[in-house]
């Protein structure tokens, strides 16, 4: 009975605390993630802005003379002669021949929706005609156009297109946002950002005050965000009704955004792209003459399993016969068989060397026997980029860099990176970028003859039944292997190679569902509650495709559980504050935790870690070399988190010594999401400082930090219900989640290296469905923790365990647990008191 009543305490002392956090602050201040918040765009409050302090006429003065300036600087750019030839490039681009249609139809309309061929120069040009428009009448200065992007990478390169393509430097009227970055100034006034910036903004502003033009760009890929973001401006349309809304699409389903709108116009913009011949499995095969001398022989990128169902159907003895078994056997009803089966048994996390094998065959065929121009091959992660890649550098042919100039492109790469892709090799040098689907319509590579198409993409998919994500590369759609092909009719007519037979294009889904209705909705839900726009089912039911009731009752389930909602669904103290988080809730709990209970430090490293993602690399071929390196930072802590909070302490004092290249070498870890860590460090300790949750002083946040059962137990307060019990075997162990489900760990995992685990639970950050469910990082917890920091809605699913532990559990188990539980509960009443 105690422990529950004092676990009541301590969720109870949270909410009172931020209660007071509120009141005192008198605001629920605007935490939007603008870090390094400058410029106009995000004006949200008036005081900030100088201008604004002049009255009304006086302004409109300054704007208007500022207006005049903007039209002399454009026309300048475009009589000088880099401008004239910059101008002949735009005018040669599909878009150019629409562009009055499409001005008329935005002046008169308020939603338009426009659709054409990924390159044809939607997102370049669009926004641009606006601004040039704007400007060119003398109302430069009067116009904020924000265009959203589905990723950050396309948010910052094509704005830096644009800004070339106008001449100026990037940040002058052409400016981008995106999580931890941006670039824009005081004359921006066309802001490229994701959709996740332009939905946070919504939350503080939800009139979008001040801006008059919103592109929402990539409509078609339906994600999560854009589906969200349709909702709240179809709702505020008719509060704003100056403002304009123009949705953009790469292909031809824009009649179900129209209908979205009440049958808003639509503008097609008729695309120039040169005829592309597909090869399927059967004839790359044939082409280039490579021979299967297994069915296992191909995986993920020649669907080993279906051949691996062949081998039942097919006699023995023509075993080898690839060609007479292409023809016979792979039937439409195979590969039912073979999709169904499939999600079960494919092992996503070790891709099979092999598979890589028929890739590297078939850009051997193109090296050789082709005409000149770049290959673009579509791969499903970032993990089986990184490991082709180092097979194709120790290729002879392929790895001779003055033939082959490889990259990669996916959506972590830096942005020094990111400009090769688009660079024209070395005459008689072949270009091949390896990239994930994101090379399919958001980045548009020139240069591009020949496409490789694995037919794959790793996709999240939300399993409401179980309530577990799923992470698996799956079978894209008719939609996508088109697209995917036309990148290689750009400049000439090109060839693409699908490494699948045709009978398998024929059964893939003709669109992708949309992510609305594939991921979990625990953040969204918070965001939707914190727009105070009454009740979230209600509200999702009026999304394009709403999701199952299922999924948002889910999320409310969950919310309710960590304590962001109350019992009524509304928004709590600590609702209130994760909403202004940009992460994951229960990540966002744990950072808040960490703030009160003093150990903020090592949470924020974990927190960081966590929404970015894991640092430790785990290259194919020396996995075990990696996994012991990971483990020497784990000291018998039975923990990832407290190895990665180690990894990181370790990196940055390699940097003060100048040698973080090499320790990260040495450790397999990746220095770009060490970086990342870094950033988001700093940002989430911004946040939490202007919500006024953090001291000024860090060695008060940081007073209790050494205290690892303090750590463990602010780790459980977060992760939980990631909980699973360790029930010890004879010479192993197996583990249970709360839900009875039996469990694995994941390879990479420092308890994965253990024979016994000396905790009686582990808290984990997510599972995940691949085969078995998985689960990746872990922490071992005690008793004590559990029951302390378990969350509020434990009472329920831990009533079994308890009636097990009553006997023997003992709050004071662990001292060194109470005693700071009961140092700061004395410190929080005074402070309750004082203020
Ligand atoms: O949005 P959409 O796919 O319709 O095309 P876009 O991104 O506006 O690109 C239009 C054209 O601009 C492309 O075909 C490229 O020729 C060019 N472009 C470029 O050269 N460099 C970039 N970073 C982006 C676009
Ligand atoms: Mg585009």
């Amino acid at each position: 009975v105690i422990p529950l009543s004092l676990q009541r305490r301590v969720e109870g002392l949270l909410q009172e605390h931020l209660d007071r956090m509120l009141l005192s602050s008198g605001k629920v201040s605007d935490c939007s993630d603008d870090a390094n918040g400058n410029g106009g765009f995000e004006d949200v409050n008036p005081e900030d802005n100088p201008d604004s302090l002049l009255d009304g006429s006086v302004m409109e003065k300054v704007l208007q003379r500022r207006s005049l300036r903007m039209r002399n600087m454009q026309r300048a750019w475009q009589e000088s002669p880099e401008g004239k030839k910059m101008l002949d490039f735009r005018k040669s681009l599909p878009a150019f021949r629409e562009k009055e249609r499409l001005l008329q139809a935005i002046a008169r309309n308020q939603v338009v929706v426009v659709s054409g061929e990924t390159g044809c120069g939607k997102t370049t040009q669009l926004p641009q005609y606006i601004l040039e428009s704007e400007i060119e009448s003398g109302r430069g200065a009067f116009c904020s156009i924000i265009c959203t992007q589905p990723r950050r990478i396309s948010a910052m390169s094509v704005s830096e297109r644009v800004s070339t393509e106008r001449g100026e430097p990037l940040g002058e009227s052409v400016g981008y946002k995106v999580r931890l970055e941006g670039m824009k100034g005081k004359n921006t006034h066309l802001l490229f950002c994701t959709s996740g910036i332009l939905l946070r903004r919504l939350l503080s502003d939800r009139n979008l005050n001040g801006i008059t033009h919103v592109f929402v760009d990539e409509i078609h890929e339906r994600g999560m965000n854009e589906d969200f973001l349709l909702i709240v401006l179809k709702d505020l349309l008719p509060r704003r009704r100056d403002l304009r809304l123009i949705l953009m699409s790469a292909t031809l389903n824009a009649e179900l955004f129209s209908n979205f709108f009440g049958g808003a116009p639509t503008i097609h913009i008729p695309g120039f792209t040169y005829p592309v011949r597909a090869h399927f499995l059967e004839d790359v095969l044939e082409m280039t003459g490579y021979k299967l001398t297994s069915f296992n022989q191909i995986d993920d990128y020649g669907q080993e399993k279906m051949w691996k169902t062949q081998k039942q159907l097919v006699p023995r003895k023509r075993k080898n016969k690839i060609t007479a078994l292409v023809e016979d056997a792979l039937t439409k009803s195979s590969f039912e068989n073979y999709s169904s089966g499939v999600r079960d048994s494919l092992s996503c996390w070790t891709p099979d060397c092999m598979g890589f094998n028929l890739i590297e065959a078939v850009l051997c065929h193109i090296c050789r026997k082709e005409r000149p121009g770049a290959v673009l091959v579509f791969m499903t992660g970032w993990e089986d980029i990184s490991c082709l890649r180092d097979q194709i550098r120790a290729h002879p042919l392929l790895g001779d860099p003055n033939r082959v100039l490889l990259l990669t492109c996916h959506g972590s790469m830096a942005t020094s990176e990111q400009k090769l892709i688009f660079e024209k090799p070395p005459p008689n040098v072949r270009k091949i970028v390896l990239a994930t689907n994101m090379a399919e319509a958001s980045i548009t590579i020139n240069d591009v003859v020949f496409v490789v198409d694995c037919g794959k993409a790793k996709e999240t998919t939300y399993d409401a039944l179980n309530n577990t994500p799923c992470l698996l590369p799956s079978w894209i759609s008719q939609a996508s292997a088109r697209q995917r092909r036309g990148r290689a009719g750009r400049v000439q007519p090109g060839e693409c190679y699908h490494l699948y037979p045709s009978c398998v294009y024929e059964a893939f889904s003709e669109y992708q569902l949309p992510e609305l209705l594939r991921t979990p909705l625990n953040s969204l839900c918070l965001q939707i509650k914190s727009l105070q726009v009454g009740s979230i089912g209600e509200f999702l039911s009026a999304a394009l495709q709403p999701p199952e009731p299922l999924a948002v009752q889910n999320a409310v389930d969950f919310l309710k559980m960590i304590g962001a909602l109350d019992e009524k669904e509304n928004l709590t103290n600590l609702g209130e504050y994760l909403s202004m988080l940009p992460v994951d809730p229960k990540l966002g709990k744990m950072l808040i935790m960490g703030t009160i209970f003093r150990c903020f430090d090592p949470i924020l490293t974990i927190v960081a870690g966590l929404s970015v993602k894991d640092p430790f690399l785990l290259p194919q071929d020396k996995k075990d070399l990696a996994g012991t390196a990971k483990s020497r930072f784990s000291a018998k802590d039975y923990s990832d988190h407290m190895a990665l909070v180690r990894a990181y302490e370790g990196w940055k004092d390699a940097e003060r010594e100048g040698s973080a290249y090499e320790y990260c070498w040495r450790n397999f870890l990746s220095a770009q999401t060490l970086q990342a860590i870094h950033s988001l460090r700093k940002q989430f300790s911004f946040i939490l400082k202007d919500a006024g949750l953090l001291d000024a002083d860090a060695n008060t946040n940081n007073r209790l930090s050494h205290n690892q059962s303090l750590v463990r137990a602010i780790i459980c307060s977060g992760l939980f219900p990631g909980i699973a019990s360790v029930v010890p075997r004879e010479t192993s162990m197996s583990f249970k989640t709360m839900d009875d489900g039996q469990v694995l760990l994941y390879a990479n995992s420092v308890n994965a290296r253990y024979q016994t685990i000396p905790y009686p639970w582990l808290v984990f950050g997510e599972k995940v469905k691949v085969n078995t469910v998985f689960i990746r990082d872990s922490t071992g917890i005690s008793d004590s923790i559990l029951i302390l920091f378990g969350g509020t809605l434990s009472r329920g699913a831990m009533a079994e365990h308890l009636k097990m532990l009553e006997g023997y559990i003992d709050f004071f188990m662990d001292p060194s647990l109470a005693e700071c539980y009961w140092k700061l509960k004395e410190e929080f009443d005074k402070l309750l008191q004082k203020k």
